[in-house]
């Protein structure tokens, strides 16, 4: 592809994910990170050991909501494009710490797109959320459907996050599409989500606790087809859109386990909780939008994802 790209929130899971193929397409990567200490930064630090030492990457440390930071990298890379990963994630922690969650989710993303404006860049991906859908009726979720009713402090964020983003673009001729992305798992996937819990709580013959009655669903994607999106989008960002990035295969929870107890030959402890707080009973994204614009077609099961999943967890385990 050969484009000089600055990732925040590079030491992350879809953040190092990205650095390793951009790397591998010979592309220059530039990539932030302040190591929010939301989970270990030793599990970070190894996310980006081996591509900290390709030629094409180079690495500072830092916040996201400093401008003279972020304008500092922006002066010294000048990227083509920036992909914006960089946020407070997940959705039950967000209802207890707001301030934070909307301090880097929203001011963190304002900082970037006035430094974007000052130094004259213009083209942006920036990391939205099927948690904007809300508790939604109608799926699959669709980017033409209303999303004016978030359920959580982090989906509220992500809805703002977009609505700046489109301002820009109205503003200043940003070019910036908002890609919605549906649960990503694979190998480095985020210790908080649940596809890690439950594999861990399974081998280490732990019960693992379901929350609601296991109907509950999710449209997982696999990491490399999110990857994967998060490249046609660099490609081909122009003017300003929404896109959904998911699967559009949804799994309930108790099939999930199901799955991960065939995949792992081991046989889960199931305890059960009342549903949680913030949590949307179901997500299913409408991919259509994603395959005309994009040429996006996720190619990973979930059989073969969670395969890989669990093979990378026993090796790093
Ligand atoms: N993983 C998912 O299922 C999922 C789903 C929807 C949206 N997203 C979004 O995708 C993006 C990446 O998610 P992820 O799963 O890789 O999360 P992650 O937590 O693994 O990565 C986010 C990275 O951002 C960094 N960061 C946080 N605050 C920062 C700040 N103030 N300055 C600089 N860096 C900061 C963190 O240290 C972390 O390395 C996030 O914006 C997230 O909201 C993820």
């Amino acid at each position: 592809m050969n484009k000089r790209i600055l990732i925040t929130g590079v030491a992350g899971f879809i953040g190092s994910s990205l650095a390793d193929n951009l790397i591998r397409n010979n592309c220059i990567v530039f990539g932030i990170d302040n190591f929010d200490p939301f989970y270990e930064r030793s599990v970070k630090e190894k996310n980006i050991a081996d591509v900290s030492k390709q030629p094409g990457f180079s690495f500072q440390e830092g916040d996201i909501r400093d401008s003279h930071f972020i304008e500092r990298c922006i002066l010294e890379f000048r990227p083509d494009v920036i992909v914006h990963l960089a946020a407070k994630a997940g959705v039950r922690p967000s209802i207890k710490d707001p301030a934070t969650y909307y301090d880097v989710n929203v001011a963190g993303t304002l900082t970037i797109l006035e430094v974007m404006k000052k130094n004259s860049i213009k083209k942006m991906i920036f990391a939205s959320s099927s948690s904007v859908y809300g508790n939604n009726e109608k799926v699959p979720f669709s980017e033409k459907d209303n999303v004016d009713y978030p359920i959580s402090p982090y989906a509220a964020t992500k809805k703002a996050g977009e609505l700046l983003c489109h301002t820009f673009h109205h503003l200043y001729e940003m070019d910036i599409f908002c890609l919605r992305f549906f649960t990503v798992y694979g190998p480095r996937q985020r210790p908080d989500l649940a596809i890690y819990k439950f594999t861990r709580a399974i081998m280490k013959e732990e019960p693992l606790t379901l929350y609601g009655d296991g109907t509950s669903s999710r449209d997982y994607t696999y990491i490399d087809d999110i990857v994967h999106g998060i490249k046609l989008a660099i490609s081909r960002v122009r003017g300003f859109e929404v896109i959904n990035l998911g699967d559009s295969e949804p799994v309930s929870l108790g099939e999930l386990v199901r799955l991960l107890e065939k995949i792992t030959c081991r046989k889960a402890v199931r305890h059960y909780l009342p549903a949680q707080e913030g949590d949307v009973f179901r997500t299913y994204a409408d991919i259509r939008k994603a395959g005309k614009m994009l040429n996006y077609k996720p190619a990973t099961n979930i059989e073969s994802g969670i395969a890989r999943f669990v093979e990378w967890f026993r090796e790093n385990n």
